[in-house]
C-alpha cells in the first residue's frame, strides 16, 4: 500500500491526522526558502510544504522536479489564512511531510502539462502517456467509462446477450476499404478485419439470441477526418420479431438513460424527419437543429422574376438569420464563406428600419419587398438567398445555415438530436460508375416502393435510419431483408452475379433458408457519442491511443515494415518503390 488516501480525499476534517500519498510532482516553487510541491494523482492535487528546519527530508525535497513520482506521509495541517486555494478540493489544507520517497525519477519531459494545449499534437501523440496525464483528457476516459458502463446497464436489464464476433473475418460491404490480414497456412488468402460485425449478428437473430448487443472494436480503411478513425467502437445491436418503431422507441430509450445516468441531463424526445424532409428544410442528411430554423423555399415567390439568376434557377432557397444586425465585415466575411462552399454567387438583405439593404441592386424594390415579406423579416434580421440547381443548391444552403450561426453566434445550446428515416436504398456512385447500396445491402426496402425496385430503383426508399446529434451522424441501422428471395433480388439490382453472390453471401443467403425471423438493428459510434458530451474538437481526445490524420501511431511508429522472414512464411512479396 502506497496510500491511505487520495488528493481528492483529503480536507480539514483531516486535521491533525496521519495521511499517505503518492502520485507525480506537478509543481514546485520555492518561496522563502520553503519548497512547495503539488503532488497530483488521478483525482486532483494536493500540496506538501517542506521546510529548511526539516534537515534530510528538506534536503530529499530540494531534488525533486516536475513528474518525478513520490509517496509522501505525512500530516495534515489548515492552511494559513489568505493561502486558501477554492479552486482545489484539498485547498484549504496542505501536508507536511514525516517521511518522503522518490519512487521513480523522470527525465525532463517534452513538453510541461501545462502548456500541453499549445504543443504540437504530433509530438504530444509521441508521448501519449504524458499527455493523457492532463487532467482535461482523463475527464473524458472517465467520461467514457460511465457512459459505456451504463450502456451495458441497460442492455442487461432489458435482456440483449452481450456476444463477441470475430475479428479476423471475411470483407464486409459497409462502404469503406477493408484491412486485411495475410493468412499463413493458406498462403495467397486474406482475412479482412470487421468493418462491423453487420454479418455475424444477423446470423446471431437466425440461430434465435432474440436480443444482442456488443460493444465492437470496427476497422475501416478510409480518408480520416476529425471524426473518423480507422479503428473505432460501435455499440452494436440487433433485434429479431421486431418492427421499425420498436427499434427506434428502444434505442431512444437506451440515449435517454446514458444521458440521465451519466450527466444528470434529461432529454426531450427526439424529434422525427424522414430523409426527404431533412433534405428539404436543411439542407442535410444530418441537420444541425441547433442551428436556428429551417431554409425558406423562395422558388416559388421569385417564379415570375425577370431577375436573370432567379428566372434561370430550378431552385431559390433562402438562410435567415433573426437580428444579428450584421456589420458589412460580417456580410463580407459571409460572402467569402459561401465561395469557399462552391457557391457561385450570394445575395443578402438586411431589414433596416425604412427600407431593406442589399448587395445585388438589380434585384429592385418590388422583389425586395417580397422576399423581405416571404422570409418574414423584422429590423436587424438578414436573408441569404442562393439560387442554382436543387440538389447542389438545397446543399449549399445547408450548409450556409451552419456557417451563419456560427459568424453571428445563434448556435443554441443543448442536445439536440433527432431521427432520420426512409433514406435512399440505393445511391448512384460516380467513383464506380453504377449504383451502390445508400446503408448497406441487407437493408430492407420500404414496402411499397418494392414494385420499382427493378425500373427505377434511385426512387425506392428503404426501412432505414439514423440518429443525429447537434449535426453529426451518431448511428445507423435499418430493417434487414430476411428472405433468401428477396435477398438475392437486392443484390441483383446492385449488379452481382449469381456466381458472386454465392461466393461472396452464399452463407448469408444459405442462413435465410433455414428460418430466419424479421430482424433489425442499429450500430452507435461510441467514440462519436463521447466526443459530443465531452465536448471535444476530435475522436483523438476521446480515444487513448488514436491515430494521426495519416492513420499512423506515432507512438509505437505503426504502421512499420516487417522483416523478410515474416513476409516469406506469409508467402508475400513487396512491390513498393
Ligand atoms: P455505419 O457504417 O453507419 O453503420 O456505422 C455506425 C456508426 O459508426 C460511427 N462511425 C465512425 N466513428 C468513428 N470513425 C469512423 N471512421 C466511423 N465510421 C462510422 C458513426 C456511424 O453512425 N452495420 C451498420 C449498422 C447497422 O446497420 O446496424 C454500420 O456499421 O457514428
Amino acid at each position: 500500500m502506497y496510500r491511505t488516501h487520495y488528493a481528492n480525499q483529503i480536507d480539514k476534517g483531516l486535521e491533525n491526522q496521519e495521511v499517505e500519498i503518492a502520485g507525480w510532482v506537478h509543481r514546485r516553487r520555492d518561496h522563502g526558502g520553503i519548497i512547495f510541491l503539488d503532488l497530483r494523482d488521478r483525482t486532483g492535487l494536493v500540496q506538501v510544504v517542506v521546510e529548511p528546519t526539516q534537515g534530510d527530508l528538506f534536503v530529499e525535497a530540494d531534488h525533486l522536479r516536475p513528474e518525478y513520482v513520490i509517496s509522501v506521509l505525512g500530516s495534515v495541517r489548515l492552511r494559513p489564512k489568505g493561502m486558501t486555494n477554492p479552486d482545489l478540493y484539498s485547498g484549504e489544507v496542505e501536508v507536511v511531510p514525516l517521511r518522503l520517497d522518490v519512487l521513480a525519477e523522470s527525465k525532463v519531459p517534452p513538453f510541461t502539462l501545462q502548456d500541453a494545449d499549445s504543443v504540437d499534437e504530433l509530438l504530444r501523440l509521441k508521448y501519449r502517456y504524458l499527455d493523457l496525464r492532463r487532467p482535461s483528457l482523463l475527464k473524458n476516459f472517465e467520461l467514457r467509462d460511465r457512459v459505456v458502463w451504463s450502456v451495458r446497464e441497460f442492455f442487461h436489464q432489458h435482456h440483449f446477450l452481450d456476444v463477441e464476433t470475430p475479428q479476423l473475418a471475411r470483407s464486409t460491404p459497409e462502404g469503406a476499404r477493408d484491412f486485411l490480414v495475410p493468412s499463413r497456412t493458406q498462403p495467397g488468402s486474406f482475412y479482412a478485419l470487421p468493418q462491423s460485425p453487420q454479418i455475424f449478428k444477423q446470423l446471431l437473430m437466425v440461430a434465435g439470441f432474440d436480443r444482442y448487443y456488443q460493444i465492437a472494436k470496427v476497422f475501416r480503411d478510409e480518408d480520416l477526418r476529425a471524426d473518423r478513425q480507422p479503428e473505432f467502437t460501435q455499440v452494436d445491436v440487433e433485434m429479431a420479431f421486431v418492427s421499425q418503431d420498436d427499434v427506434l422507441q428502444l434505442m431512444e430509450t437506451m440515449i435517454r438513460y446514458v444521458f440521465s445516468q451519466t450527466m444528470a441531463v434529461d432529454l426531450d424526445p427526439f424529434p422525427r424527419l424522414t430523409w426527404q424532409q431533412a433534405m428539404d428544410r436543411y439542407g442535410s442528411d444530418k441537420p444541425d437543429l441547433r442551428a436556428g430554423e429551417a431554409l425558406i423555399h423562395l422558388t416559388d415567390t421569385v417564379r415570375d422574376s425577370t431577375f436573370p439568376v432567379f428566372s434561370a434557377a430550378e431552385t431559390v432557397v433562402g438562410v435567415v438569420v433573426r437580428g444579428p444586425n450584421p456589420s458589412r465585415k460580417q456580410l463580407d466575411e459571409m460572402l467569402r464563406g459561401a465561395k469557399d462552399l462552391g457557391a457561385a454567387g450570394l445575395i443578402w438583405l438586411v431589414q433596416g428600419t425604412d427600407s431593406v439593404r442589399t448587395n445585388v441592386k438589380a434585384l429592385g424594390d418590388e422583389l425586395l419587398t417580397v422576399l423581405a415579406k416571404t422570409a418574414n423579416l423584422a429590423v436587424g434580421d438578414v436573408l441569404f438567398v442562393l439560387a442554382g440547381n436543387r440538389d447542389e443548391t438545397l446543399s449549399l444552403a445547408g450548409q450556409l445555415r451552419l456557417l451563419a450561426a456560427q459568424q453571428f453566434s445563434k448556435m443554441d445550446s443543448g442536445w439536440k438530436f433527432l431521427w432520420v428515416t426512409d433514406f435512399p436504398l440505393f445511391e448512384w456512385s460516380d467513383d464506380q460508375g453504377r449504383i451502390v447500396s445508400a446503408h448497406h445491402p441487407f437493408t430492407m426496402p420500404h414496402g411499397e416502393d418494392w414494385e420499382r425496385i427493378a425500373s427505377d430503383p434511385l426512387s425506392v426508399r428503404s426501412q432505414a435510419y439514423d440518429v443525429v446529434l447537434n449535426g453529426v451522424e451518431l448511428a445507423s441501422g435499418s430493417v434487414r431483408i430476411h428472405r433468401p428471395d428477396w435477398q438475392r433480388q437486392i443484390f441483383g439490382v446492385l449488379g452481382l452475379s449469381q456466381d458472386e453472390i454465392n461466393t461472396k453471401f452464399g452463407f448469408l443467403v444459405d442462413a435465410f433458408q433455414y428460418g430466419a425471423p424479421p430482424h433489425a438493428g442499429i450500430a452507435f459510434g461510441i467514440d462519436r457519442l463521447i466526443m459530443l458530451m465531452a465536448g471535444a474538437k476530435s475522436l483523438r481526445e476521446v480515444i487513448a491511443f488514436p491515430k494521426t490524420a495519416k492513420g499512423s501511431d506515432p507512438l509505437m511508429d505503426a504502421p512499420s515494415p516487417v522483416d523478410s522472414t515474416q513476409l516469406h512464411e506469409l508467402g508475400l512479396k513487396l512491390d513498393t518503390p
